[in-house]
Order: structure tokens, then sequence, then C-alpha cells
């Protein structure tokens, strides 16, 4: 069976180290190691109208993700990368599997819960629906890896549910796409508040690192994240209750590609500020290439609209007789 591998983030702010280490590092890792498979890469920026969205933003925020994705390492050669408005298809097979999508399930998804609380004038149809798009998104080019962070496991299974309900209702038509989540950084946490995932929505500034910070805002977002007054834990079992500790050794663990019982070993005993100190240095070091390709190819907006508009065209190709193949089995007139 051909292998497919499809992700990618919502156009609702700048990417931050969270979207970094969750999706697009384990992204590049992949799509490099599954040679056989073809590799779609999108900006959800459909997906980001499902809040209040700031229509003098979204196209800067559709480029600037586009230039994270090349800055990060997937190659525009052999992925395709565009933006999800252009390829029309997607809300088409969305309104198919609308058809398939059950209100009930739909209600319990945690990301609705959650963000629908959020908004004041009360949620939107789309913010209800978000998950089957998402599940358009995914079956539209038949799918079957989706790497995603922790927090979007849930959404995957119910892509799993719509592909399997509609295959069982017309005929096989989608193979059933797996959810996959690395172990490390698949749940990287605000430097504000531990228990809370970094989020690019989330009010404050200081407790995300984006893409396109520079030197000295790593350095001060790290020195004033939250910490508490003990030592360092020594080890997993030490890290219970105290989740800002555990978030800055993880991230500290992932970007310098050793594990969690070096860390311990390294920093286990000593002060915040020292690890806080090592982590900023680190995250420069790591982070300020991709920061600086970025800043490269934004200075160039046409360019990467010519990426996207190639890349729609590419993605295009494949989801039109993925559609016809749906509007085929469902019955449509065909003409
Ligand atoms: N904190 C995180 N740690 C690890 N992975 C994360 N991802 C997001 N936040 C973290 C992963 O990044 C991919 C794209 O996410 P998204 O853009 O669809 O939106 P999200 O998950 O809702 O992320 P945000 O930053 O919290 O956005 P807003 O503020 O708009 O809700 C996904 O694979 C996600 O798991």
């Amino acid at each position: 069976m051909q292998k497919t591998i499809l992700s990618g983030t919502t156009a609702t702010g700048q990417l931050h180290l969270g979207n970094y280490l969750g999706a697009l590092k384990p992204w590049v890792d992949m799509s490099n190691k599954m040679n056989d498979a073809v590799s779609l890469f999108f900006v959800a920026d459909l997906h980001g109208i499902t809040v209040p969205h700031n229509k003098d933003k979204l196209a800067a925020i559709t480029r600037e993700s586009a230039a994270a994705y090349i800055a990060s390492g997937l190659d525009i050669n052999k992925v395709i990368l565009f933006a999800q408005s252009s390829v029309y298809q997607h809300p088409y097979l969305h309104w198919m599997l609308g058809s398939i999508a059950q209100m009930g399930q739909l209600k319990r998804m945690t990301q609705y819960k959650e963000k629908s609380n959020k908004v004041k004038d009360g949620a939107s149809l789309n913010l209800f629906s978000y998950p089957v798009l998402q599940a358009a998104d995914i079956l539209m080019y038949k799918s079957t890896h989706v790497p995603v962070g922790e927090d979007q496991k849930q959404h995957v299974e119910f892509a799993r549910d719509v592909a399997g309900g509609f295959n069982h209702l017309y005929g096989d038509v989608f193979p059933l796409p797996e959810p996959v989540i690395q172990a490390e950084g698949a749940r990287i946490m605000s430097l504000r508040d531990g228990t809370s995932k970094m989020s690019k929505s989330a009010e404050s500034d200081m407790s995300r690192i984006n893409l396109v910070d520079d030197a000295d805002m790593i350095a001060q977002k790290f020195r004033k994240a939250k910490s508490d007054s003990d030592a360092l834990p020594t080890s997993d079992a030490e890290c219970a209750g105290r989740p800002e500790a555990k978030n800055l050794m993880t991230i500290y663990s992932i970007l310098s590609d050793v594990p969690m019982t070096e860390v311990y070993n390294q920093f286990g005993g000593k002060m915040f500020s020292e690890l806080k100190s090592s982590l900023s240095d680190l995250a420069v070091e790591k982070m300020a290439p991709i920061t600086a390709e970025m800043n490269r190819l934004l200075a160039h907006p046409d360019e990467i609209d010519k990426i996207l508009k190639n890349g729609a065209e590419r993605a295009s190709e494949i989801a039109a007789p993925v559609l016809e193949e749906v509007k085929d089995k469902m019955g449509f007139i065909s003409l």
C-alpha cells in the first residue's frame, strides 16, 4: 500500500518551540526516514478561522508558518507544501464526511470543550466541526501516517472512525490513518505554568519561545520561566508535583539529544538558574539557524507564495480524483 504522510499546523499565530519539537522536527525526521512515502505538509488556514481571527494577519501567519516548515528542514523538492485554503477539495470533502460524523462524538472532543469555553461570544459552527475538516485533510490524500503532538491524537482517532464509517457504508476508499506520536516532545508545556501546554494563542508571550524570537528574547523568557525554590530533581520520581522542572529538563534533553537520565546527572541537585542559563545557550544555538533562515525567506514573500502555489497544484492533482471517487461511491451524478 502507498504510504502517505500528512500533517499541518493551525494558522492561529506564530509557531513556537512546542510546535517545533512536537511537530516540525519529527516531520523532518519522518519524511527523511520514509523515503518511499508521499509527504504532504500544509498550513491549516481554514482551521485558523474556527476561532475569531485577525484578517490583517492571516496571510502573514500563513507565509511565516510555511517559512518555518522550510527553515526547519523540510525539502520542498521532496515534500508537498501548501496552504489548506488553496486546495478547494478540502472543504468539499468536509461536507461529505459531515454526513457520517457523529455529533455526540464531536461534543466529547477535548479541544472543542477547552476552546469553546474561551470564546467570549460563543463558539462557531466551524469550531464544532473542526475535527471533521481535519478528517477531510487527512483522508483527502488517503494518508496512512499522521505525525502529531499528544493533544491531536484524539482528532486523528476521530478521522479513523470517520474513514471506517465511510468504508463500511460505501465500500473501501480510505486506509485507516495512524497517529504517529514520538515519545519525547509530544507535549511541551508553558514557561509560565508547567501544567498547561505551550500554545500560540496563550495570552502571555512569555509563556512560549516563538521561532522568530532572537537570542536576547529567548534568554529573557527562560530566565523568567516559572520555577520553584527546591534544587532540581535527580529522577523522574522526584519530578512528581514539579511540572516546571520536568518541562525545562525535557526541553534540554530533546534539544541536546541526550536522554533524561543524563540531564538528571548533569543538573540534578543544582539550582534552576544553572539549568536556565545552559538551556538558553542551547536553545539559541539550535534555534538561531532556523530563525535566520525564516527571516531570509520572509524577506521574499513572493518566493514563498510561489512555493505554496506549486504545492497547492500538486496537492490538488492528488485530491481531485479522490473526491471524484468519494462522490461516485456516495451516488452523486457524474457529468
Ligand atoms: N506544546 C506543544 N508541545 C508539543 N507539540 C505541540 N503541538 C502544538 N503545541 C504543542 C503540535 O503542533 C502541531 C500543530 O498544532 P496546531 O497548530 O494544530 O495547534 P494546537 O495543537 O492547538 O497548538 P497551539 O499552539 O496550542 O495552537 P492554538 O493556540 O491555536 O490552539 C500539532 O501536531 C500539535 O500536536
